[in-house]
């Protein structure tokens, strides 16, 4: 049986849908098979990121209503072949999915996938319920900002109430630069914070910002955040705790170089 992860948070926008994107690549990179399911019905946009936007057939909620299979709503990668996303619809955000069938519909996937990946809305409300309630684990993205630490402590509260596995926090948008100068929580501090382990940490890139919407999979391959996804990827899949470390270029002489170009620019 494959694992059925929530990725959750407490504020919106702090990559929740990019992580479980960069996640589910490392993921297949390594040789899983990883299905991804967006449950930010409204909101929804990890298709956009996948590139699956203009191949959408069927979503979710015709999955959940039995207007198709499961395979027909599923999106294959086009450079990833064992990575598929469930897209749902922007149509769809007044609908009530029922829990009985979406905790069928996962079981399902992960009876034939290695992970399920859910992409959950931001903070407490239904559909995060939802996820929570059909996942067997859960990972908690927050950035390193005390309102996103604060949001996500109400969350990791609600979390210990189901039933399930708390994997851990990934920290997100870290900058090595403010932290080489001691103006950015640490993960140690975050962890500290939230009582909780911290699983993943992963930089602030500006590839991420050029490539949204339009993720062009080879040209972002050397990049340092796919390396920091790759990390994660590792610990989740094997329990190993190594932490990428954004601070790696901020240090020495040319290391104080670059913290000041990147303050001035
Ligand atoms: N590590 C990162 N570095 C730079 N930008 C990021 C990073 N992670 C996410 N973003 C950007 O932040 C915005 C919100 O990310 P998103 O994944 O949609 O958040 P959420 O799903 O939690 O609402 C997007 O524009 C995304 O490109
Ligand atoms: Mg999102």
């Amino acid at each position: 049986m494959g694992r059925k992860i929530a990725v959750v948070s407490g504020k919106g926008g702090v990559g929740k849908t990019t992580i479980t994107f960069g996640l589910g690549l490392s993921l297949a990179k390594m040789g899983k098979s990883v299905c991804l399911i967006d449950l930010d019905i409204g909101l929804n946009n990890l298709d956009m990121l996948f590139g699956a936007q203009d191949k959408i057939m069927f979503d979710l909620a015709d999955c959940i209503d039995g207007k198709c299979r499961i395979k027909q709503a599923l999106v294959r990668h086009e450079k990833q072949e064992n990575l598929y996303v469930l897209s749902s619809s922007k149509s769809d955000v007044f609908t009530e999915i029922s829990e009985l069938k979406l905790n069928l519909l996962l079981s399902k996937l992960a009876s034939v996938f290695d992970f399920v990946l859910i992409d959950c809305p931001a903070g407490i409300n239904r559909n995060v319920y939802l996820g929570l309630k059909s996942s067997n684990e859960a990972l908690l993205v927050v950035t390193p900002h005390i309102a996103s630490i604060s949001d996500a402590d109400k969350v990791l509260s609600v979390i210990k109430g189901f039933d399930l596995n708390f994997s851990g926090v990934i920290v997100n948008r870290v900058r090595g630069d403010m932290l080489a100068k001691g103006e950015s929580l640490s993960h140690k501090q975050i962890a500290y914070l939230l009582k909780s382990e911290v699983v993943g940490v992963l930089p602030e890139s500006d590839q991420i910002n050029v490539q949204s919407g339009n993720l062009e999979y080879k040209s972002i391959n050397k990049d340092e955040i796919l390396l920091a996804f790759d990390m994660l990827a590792t610990n989740i899949e094997s329990g190993r705790k190594q932490i990428f470390d954004c601070q790696k270029q901020y240090r020495g002489f040319l290391g104080m170089i670059r913290r000041n170009i990147k303050r001035s620019v």
